[in-house]
């Protein structure tokens, strides 16, 4: 049965300041960013491990589905403790996924695509493996003795201080060195030292490494685990943190996280990427504990960090209620332009996280539809875009710590979201001609391209008819964001307002199992007597429905042009 919400418009919130225009607007404001983890992707020498000639191989796919760029997850040699975040040499490609020959074609061929590349930067550890690394614990007196954290026990044999490490084998955040006999600092595993960013060769080591992907062409970075390069340099124990959760403890301690030495580094890079043609970018993977220091990221003067990760809107739940947190980061207090997603390679995929078990496809053209009609920067991780789903394979666990208020078990396994991507029905989802390295759940029958692609109601193809729709309708890459029928419990409902009197753009998402009726005034946006025209609906339409009466069956979508 139908419930009617009668809610006649209220007062719109004016969102956000007036924008560029796309035209003149960098590239990366009107871009959607793909995710992929190399991993995983595409396996073109059949070893089972995905390879960077598979994503070259992949690029038309990419290309109609409508994206702009892609972030690679990191294909550096590493030893695979954290599956590429331990990294032995920064500039080289991992045999495993080819090389930088292989990397070359695949920046040239992206670029004949109007793709651009870029690449994930892991500034704050190396692997231990890295010779760096094997160098510094070699004695106290080396060339490189100082190029990472070191630090005498305590008299009684204890670690230097109390700081916890985020693996959870490991409790504390300094392991002995029996060599050097000296405690080494690492916030994530053992085999990920924490690099010295006091230490001037340190940083120009690593801007060097920068400027070797800037040269071979990048359009920028994904920064990872930006808000722990530095910690106290009297190394302090941590203060109890104010709430009892595991998680926050290690993330947020005082004398390890977001110091402001960080955000000089965050500057410096900044000045790094914008002294390259081409409008470069920097992603930041930005934990914050607080709206204020999440929005410190962008930096006072926006000379920071372009795109901060919002992690807060991550987690959301679906509910209308998310009005509040968007129009909060769409208005941030320094003015920067959003960036939002709803899936990675570190937490539960959304298809699983926010589906409620029997509409999960509807839910994922909900989330889709959310991603790419807000005002800002989206990114869809590899297979989002079919409804690949979280898996349950227990074969390979990820022992890092998911013990967090927001990461639960059965949570806690990272693989779960790194599994093969779903290309068709045949043999290993047409992953790979081996056994893949890891398993690829039977989902794979019913989500995937080939099949999906021939349903005009798939998943993938509302992507495409929504990516279709952000180049159509300028609207919908840099105006305004306007929230309307704003205290609606059951739907969300936005307009996007053209600012040059073109068609702005109505979207309405029922965040519900059930179905409800809307109606839409919108006189108050100088929109009176407005004519729609429907863009995507997920139900059969009118083509000129009646703003005062549309009906949206349980988790529905509605978009609309309107003038
Ligand atoms: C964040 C990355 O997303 C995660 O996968 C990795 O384990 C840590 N940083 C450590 O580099």
């Amino acid at each position: 049965m139908l419930a009617f919400i009668g809610l006649t418009l209220r007062a719109a919130t004016r969102a956000t300041d007036a924008s560029e225009a796309p035209a003149t607007a960098p590239w990366w404001k009107h871009a959607v960013v793909y995710q992929i983890y190399p991993r995983s992707f595409k396996d073109t020498n059949g070893d089972g491990i995905g390879d960077l000639n598979g994503i070259t191989a992949k690029l038309d796919y990419m290309k109609s589905l409508g994206i702009d760029a892609i972030w690679l997850n990191p294909c550096y040699p590493s030893p695979q403790v954290d599956t590429g975040y331990d990294i032995s040499d920064y500039k080289s490609i991992d045999p495993q996924y080819g090389t930088l020959a292989d990397f070359d074609r695949l920046v040239s061929e992206a670029r004949k695509r109007d793709i651009r590349v870029l690449m994930d930067l892991v500034l704050l550890h190396t692997s231990d493996q890295h010779p760096w690394f094997a160098e510094s614990r070699s004695s106290r007196t080396n060339p490189k003795a100082d190029w990472y954290v070191w630090k005498d026990g305590k008299p009684n044999g204890q670690p230097p201080n109390n700081w916890k490490s985020f693996d959870d084998k490991d409790d504390s955040a300094w392991t002995y060195d029996p060599r050097r006999k000296q405690y080494y600092y690492h916030i994530f595993r053992r085999s990920q030292p924490g690099l010295n960013w006091r230490n001037p060769e340190v940083r120009k080591a690593m801007f060097d490494v920068a400027r070797f992907w800037l040269d071979r062409g990048v359009a920028g970075f994904r920064l990872d685990a930006m808000a722990y390069l530095y910690e106290d340099s009297e190394l302090r124990d941590n203060p109890p943190y104010p709430n009892d959760n595991k998680f926050d403890a290690i993330a947020f301690g005082k004398y390890t996280w977001n110091l402001p030495e960080g955000h000089e580094v965050m500057r410096e890079l900044r000045s790094l990427v914008d002294s390259y043609p081409g409008d470069r970018v920097l992603i930041g993977e930005t934990d914050a504990n607080s709206t204020e220091s999440l929005v410190g990221m962008y930096g006072k003067n926006l000379d920071e960090i372009q795109l901060p990760m919002n992690f807060g809107l991550f987690w959301v739940k679906l509910s209308p209620q998310l009005r509040q947190q968007i129009a909060a980061w769409d208005h941030n207090a320094a003015g920067g332009w959003p960036l939002y997603f709803f899936s990675n390679h570190d937490f539960p995929r959304s298809y699983t996280r926010l589906g409620d078990g029997t509409h999960n496809d509807q839910i994922a053209k909900v989330v889709a539809a959310l991603l790419l009609t807000l005002r800002g920067t989206p990114i869809i991780y590899y297979g989002e875009e079919i409804g690949m789903s979280e898996a349950s394979e227990k074969s390979i666990r990820d022992g890092m710590v998911r013990t967090g208020k927001v990461v639960q078990p059965p949570w806690d396994n990272r693989a779960g979201a790194r599994t093969p991507m779903q290309w068709d029905e045949g043999a290993n989802s047409g992953f790979s001609e081996a056994r893949p390295w890891l398993p690829i759940p039977d989902s794979f029958r019913t989500h995937n391209v080939a099949s999906e692609s021939s349903d005009p109601d798939s998943i993938l193809n509302v992507y495409r008819r929504l990516l279709a729709l952000r180049r159509s309708h300028p609207a919908l890459l840099q105006d305004e964001l306007i929230f309307v029928n704003k205290e609606d419990p059951s739907v969300l409902s936005y307009l996007r307002k053209n600012s040059d009197g073109g068609p702005s753009v109505l979207v309405a998402l029922n965040m519900t199992d059930q179905a409800h009726i809307v109606s839409f005034d919108l006189s108050a946006q100088e929109l009176r007597n407005a004519k729609a025209k429907t863009l995507l609906s997920t139900q059969q339409g009118e083509a000129a429905p009646d703003l005062a009466h549309i009906s949206l069956p349980p988790f529905g979508l509605y978009i609309a042009e309107v003038q």
